[in-house]
């Protein structure tokens, strides 16, 4: 039995890459983000939607040998080369479990509870960070990550070829039941809390490097699926053999560089 019916990304090994290829353009804000919101040394953390770990690996460095990073995802595939990926990086203060967030039980509270890119997949978020709340010990920090597409809409705004496929990617999104716009959801969730004053920050990845140029056709790519299925309009994008290379060379026209989805991050302690 799945825990979960339908997630718009699939659990494919080519999904499994290009989360990974994902996760190094956001490594960096992940890492300010969570550095920011107290995961130090000796702490004990959960991290929601672990995917391949690579949040986990970043917070498993911020907390080090002293600390522990306990790690769950819905699916068991992920979770096995989340494990295998960690024990290659020489990380032995992490633990991998295949769970669903809403049915998850731990056996004692964390001291920090992180997670990234996840609460946007999941019908109620709200019910959900108040559930990680009673996960955490008094004074624990609870520190999330979630999508702002706004921003990459706007900064993407002068490329008609990159702004056409970032609206189907956007709308691919919705279609599949994600949302693409969580600070409302984020903010609300932590007022439910009685977390009255969470801090808020929101980073957006800017470059021009080919792994960031790359983000937007592979995103796509990956979409692909739920595009047909739910039968999304993509002729305006024209051959899609050619698009990484057309949208390229619409950034090299334009003499400019590539954004990717804003993180919107939200923390505060118990
Ligand atoms: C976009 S990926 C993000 C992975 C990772 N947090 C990162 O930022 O690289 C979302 C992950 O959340 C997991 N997920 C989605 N819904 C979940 C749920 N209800 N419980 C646990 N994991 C879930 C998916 O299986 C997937 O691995």
């Amino acid at each position: 039995m799945p825990l979960q019916a339908h997630y718009v990304l699939g659990h494919t090994s080519v999904e499994q890459q290009r989360l990974i290829r994902q996760a190094r353009v956001l490594a960096p804000l992940t890492e300010r983000f969570l550095r920011d919101a107290g995961i130090s040394p000796g702490m004990r953390v959960l991290d929601i939607g672990c995917g391949m770990g690579d949040v986990t690996m970043i917070a498993a460095q911020c907390v080090g040998t002293a600390g522990h990073v306990t790690s769950i995802d819905l699916d068991q595939a992920s979770i096995e080369t989340a494990q295998r990926r960690a024990a290659a990086f020489g990380f032995e203060n992490t633990s991998f479990h295949r769970a669903g967030i809403a049915e998850y039980l731990p056996s004692n509270p964390f001291d920090a509870i992180i997670g990234r890119l996840v609460l946007q997949f999941i019908p109620d978020p709200i019910a959900i960070i108040k559930r990680l709340y009673g996960m955490l010990r008094p004074g624990g920090i609870l520190a999330l990550q979630e999508p702002t597409w706004k921003l990459w809409l706007t900064y993407s705004a002068h490329l008609p070829l990159r702004l056409s496929v970032t609206k189907v990617a956007h709308d691919a999104f919705q279609a599949g039941g994600a949302s693409t716009e969580m600070e409302q959801q984020l903010y609300q969730g932590f007022i439910a809390c009685g977390l009255h004053a969470p801090q808020l920050r929101v980073e957006l990845p800017l470059g021009n490097s080919p792994e960031i140029r790359s983000l937007l056709p592979d995103l796509l790519a990956a979409l692909m699926p739920n595009i047909i299925a739910k039968g999304l309009t993509i002729g305006h994008l024209g051959d899609l053999n050619t698009l990484k290379d057309r949208l390229d060379q619409e950034l090299d026209t334009e003499n400019s560089f590539a954004s990717y989805v804003a993180l919107i991050g939200a923390f505060a302690h118990k």
